[in-house]
């Protein structure tokens, strides 16, 4: 990790390690990748206004997140199958976040199941769901994130249709893996992955385990996705969630203003201004330039979270510059896993927190409440 110094680095070595229909599952997005390619392009134009000569030597990151203190605004973001990146990803991943002082979303889609993840860590997570048309077992589903002390809960709200990736047909991507002829080639060269999957708790989604028929053996995830996911979802049925799950809920997906303002009065705590890190609708504006306008629209009214192309501290900076209160990272905090487990995600967490400090230091900043459109450039 020594010679590790950006996220770009951490890419590489997941690239290297992980059999490439699981590294192209994270790094890829959906058809063309416009909106994927975007996300990073718009945050990059956006530039910094250099101060001098201000005292920076009290620079500080902590701040809070829906009222709980975190080390920096950072969250790691619901990711699909981080258990087939490394062996018990999850685990690995939640507990790089909590040794940083931040929290970790597990997604619906894991390997690993919320039980396991809780047996595994000290300290509360938050979990993501994705709702099925089997609402009995949406219902159980929230249940168990309730029994298991989940501090929040993200309802993501941009795939009750999914938009096709094609590296993922291309590739044959299976769960559980599918050891044929052509992927063993591949596997062969990638012994320190086969070795973690094969120690690793589980080979497929741990949520769903047991209680999901198909689950046991998804040939094509897109298309068991497409079978299961309610395609009805709509505003009532946040209602429905609310009367079941008492604690802070978070809505993930929104990219325009009149859904901000729909989601205010909904009795969600906070927004993720996202388009699911260019992964669904291709064409999407990217989640950066939309972000102004729905922060200041809905702003006062609830927490603003924000991801998509975040991959520098440079880049979370711009996102609080533009009305963010905190970040999410996806595919950053991935290619961390991928490359070296939970070494690999504490490296990108501390990679980012440097960057960020830099900035703030460079633009005259000591914390992060002061940072607003002032540090940008006009
Ligand atoms: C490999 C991968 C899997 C993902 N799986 C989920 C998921 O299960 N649930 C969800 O709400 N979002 C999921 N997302 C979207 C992320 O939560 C997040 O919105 C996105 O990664 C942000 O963009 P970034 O990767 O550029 O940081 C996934 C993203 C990636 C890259």
């Amino acid at each position: 990790m020594k010679h590790v110094t950006c996220i770009e680095d951490l890419r590489l070595l997941h690239q290297q390690r992980v059999p490439k229909a699981f590294f192209d599952y994270a790094d890829r997005g959906s058809y063309t990748e416009d909106t994927l390619r975007a996300n990073s392009e718009k945050l990059q134009e956006i530039k910094f206004r250099q101060r001098i000569l201000v005292d920076v030597s009290k620079r500080d990151l902590s701040t809070t997140i829906l009222g709980e203190p975190a080390s920096m605004p950072l969250v790691l973001a619901p990711v699909g199958l981080l258990g087939m990146q490394h062996g018990d990803g999850e685990i690995h991943a939640c507990r790089a976040a909590q040794a940083a002082g931040i929290p970790f979303t597990q997604s619906t889609m894991s390997i690993c199941s919320i039980e396991d993840i809780a047996a595994a860590v000290d300290k509360p997570f938050w979990f993501q769901l994705y709702v099925m048309k089997d609402r009995g077992f949406i219902k159980a589903l929230i249940e168990r994130a309730i029994a298991a002390k989940c501090s929040a809960l993200v309802l993501t709200v941009d795939l009750q249709v999914i938009g096709q990736r094609h590296q993922d047909i291309k590739n044959g991507m299976t769960v559980p893996p599918e050891w044929s002829l052509s992927k063993l080639v591949d596997f062969a060269s990638k012994p320190s992955w086969v070795a973690g999957i094969m120690r690793g708790k589980r080979k497929t989604f741990g949520n769903l385990a047991g209680h999901l028929k198909i689950s046991e053996d998804i040939t094509s995830l897109s298309t068991w996705i497409n079978s299961q996911f309610d395609t009805t979802l709509n505003w009532k049925d946040v209602d429905w969630i609310r009367s079941i799950w008492p604690g802070k809920l978070i809505l993930k997906g929104i990219l325009d203003t009149e859904d901000a303002e729909i989601a205010a009065k909904s009795g969600a705590q906070a927004i993720v201004v996202s388009n699911h890190g260019g992964r669904q609708l291709d064409g999407a504006p990217s989640s950066i330039e939309v972000l102004p306008e729905i922060a200041d629209s809905v702003g006062s009214q609830l927490e603003i979270m924000f991801d998509g192309g975040i991959r520098t501290g440079m880049d979370i900076m711009r996102a609080l510059a533009l009305g963010a209160k905190s970040c999410m990272i996806g595919r950053a905090y991935a290619y961390g896993l991928g490359a070296a487990g939970q070494e690999g995600v504490a490296k990108a967490i501390d990679v980012l927190a440097k960057e960020l400090t830099t900035t703030m230091g460079l633009c005259g900043v000591n914390t992060i409440a002061e940072i607003d459109d002032h540090v940008l450039a006009v």
